[in-house]
């Protein structure tokens, strides 16, 4: 028996390892997926799995494919979970998912496991995902089975094994980090009544410290990705990497929401995804020069489901598929520049521009023109309002 685990390096999938062997008699294989959670996450990592016990150790890097492929697409449907989460856990598992199951396949694995809790979004994913790709390997999530339900008891745990861990009793937050965004969850963050700590925020500046002079970014579109940055053309991850950096340093891209969980509960995270909501605010910049209202009604329908398709862990559909063909059938117009201002916290974009804008300045001026003939717009709010006409009518009898 052969398992593959989704292994991070952390607290939780170290103890899983041997917990695995014991309560399985399996051998463990370790799989980590590089979405750009960061070196110090990534380093030593095999070193470590190797010393939990696992058999072999593979490490992935799918941090163009992710940006290319699943964070790309959401963006043009303009996906927002809430109102306000950019999702930016909930894009990286279904690429993580079906990694592991090409790890599975490739060791002549019969199982997966993974870390995560059973209370969150992120076991429904990932098991949706298992679901979706391989329905005839056997799902062990040690988190349902187990009675290790503390820091300490797991600590405890490795000790009596004698397996080496870094990791402290104290830890408080529980952070998930990929290119796109870092999670913070827990701690005091537990209590919305409670205001985050600095010590929750781990990627920006807030937006007290940022610089006091506003700094203006160039992003270009082409229907609908971001393809440049102040000129430069870069593939997708590496424009996110570079807005990053740019936005980070003025305090952009933070959340602080209670949020509905596919289980049923409400949760309360700090999230900070800076690049991407620099990249959010150029691609709507554009929809506003090139789509009509109706248009952007229907945008705005296929954003909210797929927020919700994304968050509750439905990638690999027929309805991804069909929300995504007709997004990517809209954000065939969405192509232009966009300027954006980012000072204390907030992005603004202050110039943008299209070949395909339906903006002119011909039409909307209030000085005399002659493509806008004023005397139709009488006969069309004659005819647009003809049946609050007749109701009043009707009502005055
Ligand atoms: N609540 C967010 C989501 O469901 C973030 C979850 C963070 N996940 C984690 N394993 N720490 O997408
Ligand atoms: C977890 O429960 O493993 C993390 C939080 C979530 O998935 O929502």
């Amino acid at each position: 028996k052969k398992v593959v685990l989704a292994y991070s390096g952390g607290l939780d999938t170290s103890a899983i390892v041997p917990w695995l062997k014991e309560n399985y008699g399996c051998e463990v294989v370790a799989f980590v997926a590089d979405v750009g959670q960061g070196a110090e996450e990534l380093e030593g990592v095999e070193a470590k799995a190797l010393a939990s016990g696992a058999s072999e150790c593979h490490i992935v890097d799918l941090k163009e494919a992710m940006v290319a492929e699943y964070i790309y697409p959401t963006l043009k449907t303009g996906a927002i979970y809430e109102g306000t989460y950019l999702l930016g856990t909930s894009m990286a598992r279904p690429i993580i998912a079906k990694a592991q199951v090409e790890i599975a396949r490739k060791v002549g694995a019969d199982a997966l496991s993974h870390g995560c809790t059973g209370k969150g979004n992120d076991q429904v994913r990932f098991e949706g995902c298992f679901a979706a790709l391989a329905p005839d390997l056997k799902v062990i999530a040690p988190w349902r089975e187990w009675d290790l339900t503390s820091r300490e008891s797991l600590l405890d745990y490795l000790a009596e094994r004698d397996i080496p861990c870094s990791a402290s009793a104290t830890k408080i937050y529980s952070r998930d980090a990929n290119a796109w965004h870092i999670s913070h969850e827990g701690g005091e963050l537990e209590n919305p009544w409670c205001q985050p700590s600095e010590q929750v925020w781990t990627w920006t500046n807030s937006p007290e410290q940022a610089p006091d002079r506003a700094e203006l970014v160039t992003l270009s579109v082409k229907q609908g990705e971001v393809v440049a940055v102040n000129g430069e053309t870069l593939s997708p991850y590496d424009c996110l990497v570079k807005l990053n950096t740019l936005a980070s340093v003025h305090g952009i891209g933070r959340i602080d929401i209670v949020e509905n969980r596919l289980v049923g509960m409400k949760s309360r995270g700090c999230y900070e995804t800076p690049g991407g909501t620099v990249m959010m605010a150029a691609l709507q910049a554009i929809d506003e020069l090139v789509h009509d209202k109706a248009s952007r009604k229907w945008k705005a329908t296929l954003g909210g489901e797929f927020s919700h398709l994304v968050y509750d862990g439905r990638w690999f559909t027929p309805l991804k598929d069909s929300i995504l063909a007709g997004a990517e059938a809209l954000s065939a117009v969405a192509t232009g520049e966009v300027v954006l201002k980012m000072y204390k916290g907030q992005v603004t974009a202050v110039q943008k521009q299209s070949p395909n804008s339906l903006y002119s300045e011909d039409f909307a001026t209030f000085g005399a023109d002659d493509v806008y003939d004023q005397s139709h717009a009488e006969g069309f709010i004659r005819l647009y309002s003809l049946a609050s006409r007749i109701s009043a009518l009707n009502k005055a009898k």
